[in-house]
């Protein structure tokens, strides 16, 4: 009951806002449409801007769901799956992330993606927490960071300024990111298989 009055409401005050009671079909059905796909609204690990990556043309259709519900695709699927996994490993050697975090992701010059122990500062944790989630690890790829523990990390995406020689797509970053959750031995919680 209380919950009927309550969706009333909400509607009277959507179509004041969207002036639903003019004449043209198209103008209310747009707006829903728009509303009803969602947008993952990513960040900036630097300083919280907003990083504007879109959806373009040649986008999989892994990459396409993750810009609209900030879901991995590829995390659930190599943790489950070895062979599937050895894609992620291929964008991370091919575009040189291994000469930084080291051949087998330990650490080199950069820190350990594996975090499975040692002395330092980063050995066990993440040097930015919100890489505990896929989106939080995407964006810290996607767009740089600040430099937290001794050296920063360029921006990788195609679509960003700044990017790293051609950059990388959304999907091949994504990639990247369910490579290094099934190599991680760190003492957090696995949140990204929730
Ligand atoms: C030129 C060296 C270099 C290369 C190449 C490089 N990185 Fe990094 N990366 C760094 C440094 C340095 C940091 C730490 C940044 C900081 O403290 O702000 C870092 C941080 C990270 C982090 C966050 C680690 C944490 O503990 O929070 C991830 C994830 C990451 N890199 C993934 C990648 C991927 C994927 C690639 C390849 C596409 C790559 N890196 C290539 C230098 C590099």
């Amino acid at each position: 009951m209380s919950k009927y009055s309550n969706s009333a409401l909400v509607l009277v005050l959507v179509c004041a806002l969207a002036a639903c009671g003019k004449s043209g079909s198209d103008a209310s059905g747009g707006s829903t449409k728009e509303a009803a796909a969602g947008v993952c609204n990513l960040v900036s690990t630097k300083d919280n801007s907003p990083l504007a990556i879109k959806v373009v043309a040649t986008d999989t259709p892994e990459a396409k769901e993750f810009l609209a519900t900030c879901v991995n695709p590829y995390t659930k699927k190599y943790a489950a799956d070895a062979e599937a996994a050895k894609a992620g490993r291929k964008v991370m050697t091919y575009n040189g992330c291994t000469g930084c975090h080291g051949g087998n992701l330990g650490g080199l010059m950069a820190p350990s993606l594996v975090k499975n122990g040692g002395t330092g500062a980063f050995d066990t944790k993440w040097v930015y927490e919100k890489n505990a989630t896929d989106k939080g690890m995407f964006e810290t790829i996607a767009g740089g960071t600040p430099g937290t523990s001794g050296g920063t990390m360029f921006v990788w995406h195609n679509q960003l300024p700044g990017k790293t020689g051609e950059g990388l797509p959304t999907d091949d970053i994504l990639k990247a990111v369910a490579y290094i959750r099934t190599v991680y031995k760190g003492d957090g919680e696995k949140t990204w298989l929730k």
